[in-house]
């Protein structure tokens, strides 16, 4: 996609009437810049960034019920990648009983959470390992469409300290993207040839330089956030070596991503 600056203009300027409009409707004013809302769902829309939002924390709060653990079980739960805060500002209802961290790589919209989201307590964090967390500090940690974008250096890694700052016992809901998002048709990237999907298949993971569609808000990501593909028996296998999978779930993700619930075991990898 291409846009010209009297484009760009126009759509920033229609964005901004929505998010007034949508501030008069509900009276909720903390509401963070498109520019953010487009580089965590790649769309702007104030309507489908809180409507997923709340959507998302449905999902979540089903798979730790049916994984054995309603959600008013947990007390100390970390959204790992949480950017502007769509899916933790989902969570606020709970912040009285469930103490709520959130971290990203990306320092503006933290930023902007710290300033805007005083429910929950923010953190900047690097590519790599370490976070700022104690070991055992959280029984809850979800990653939303994290996974879907790191090379298998940086999966490894992250795995094995989301491993670290869990307590035994305690859950990993993640999401990547899964067979279907290589078998559907109508599912976004620039290369599905033949060759992509034979390389997806045969060893499990593939991650990919995919360019991102940064005309409207360019030098939105880091050069190593791409894209990742996941199958099934990777996970099981792979991720094995850190967490039990409770509970996989194809298209779990509202129909799109597939939803990992994986139990912290006692055991190192
Ligand atoms: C597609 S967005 C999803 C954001 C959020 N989880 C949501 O569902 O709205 C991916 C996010 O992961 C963050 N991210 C990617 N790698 C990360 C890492 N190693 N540590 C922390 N955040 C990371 C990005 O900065 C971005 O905010």
């Amino acid at each position: 996609m291409s846009i010209d600056a009297l484009d760009a203009d126009k759509i920033r300027q229609r964005l901004e009437q929505e998010d007034q409009a949508y501030r008069l409707r509900t009276g909720e004013n903390d509401l963070p810049p498109a520019a953010m809302r487009f580089r965590v769902i790649g769309e702007c829309g104030i309507e489908e960034f809180v409507r997923g939002g709340e959507r998302t924390r449905e999902v979540l709060e089903t798979a730790v019920r049916d994984a054995g653990k309603p959600i008013e079980r947990f007390e100390d739960a970390l959204d790992f990648g949480c950017g502007c805060g769509r899916v933790v500002r989902a969570f606020r209802k709970h912040a009285s009983r469930l103490r709520l961290h959130a971290t990203d790589v990306d320092r503006e919209a933290i930023g902007w959470c710290r300033e805007n989201l005083t429910f929950a307590e923010f953190q900047v964090n690097a590519g790599k390992p370490p976070l700022p967390y104690g070991e055992g500090q959280f029984d809850l940690v979800w990653a939303i469409s994290v996974f879907t974008h790191l090379d298998e250096e940086r999966q490894f890694a992250w795995l094995s300290e989301l491993q670290r700052i869990l307590r035994p016992g305690g859950f990993l809901l993640a999401t990547v993207y899964g067979r279907p998002s290589w078998e559907s048709s109508s599912v976004f990237w620039q290369d599905k040839s033949p060759e992509f999907v034979r390389q997806i298949e045969a060893r499990g993971f593939h991650f990919a330089n995919t360019g991102s569609d940064d005309d409207l808000f360019p030098d939105t990501f880091p050069d190593w956030y791409q894209m990742t593909w996941h199958t099934r028996d990777y996970v099981e296998r792979e991720w094995a070596r850190y967490f039990d999978i409770r509970l996989y779930r194809p298209q779990g993700m509202l129909g799109d991503q597939d939803l990992i619930v994986a139990e912290r075991t006692g055991r190192q990898p």
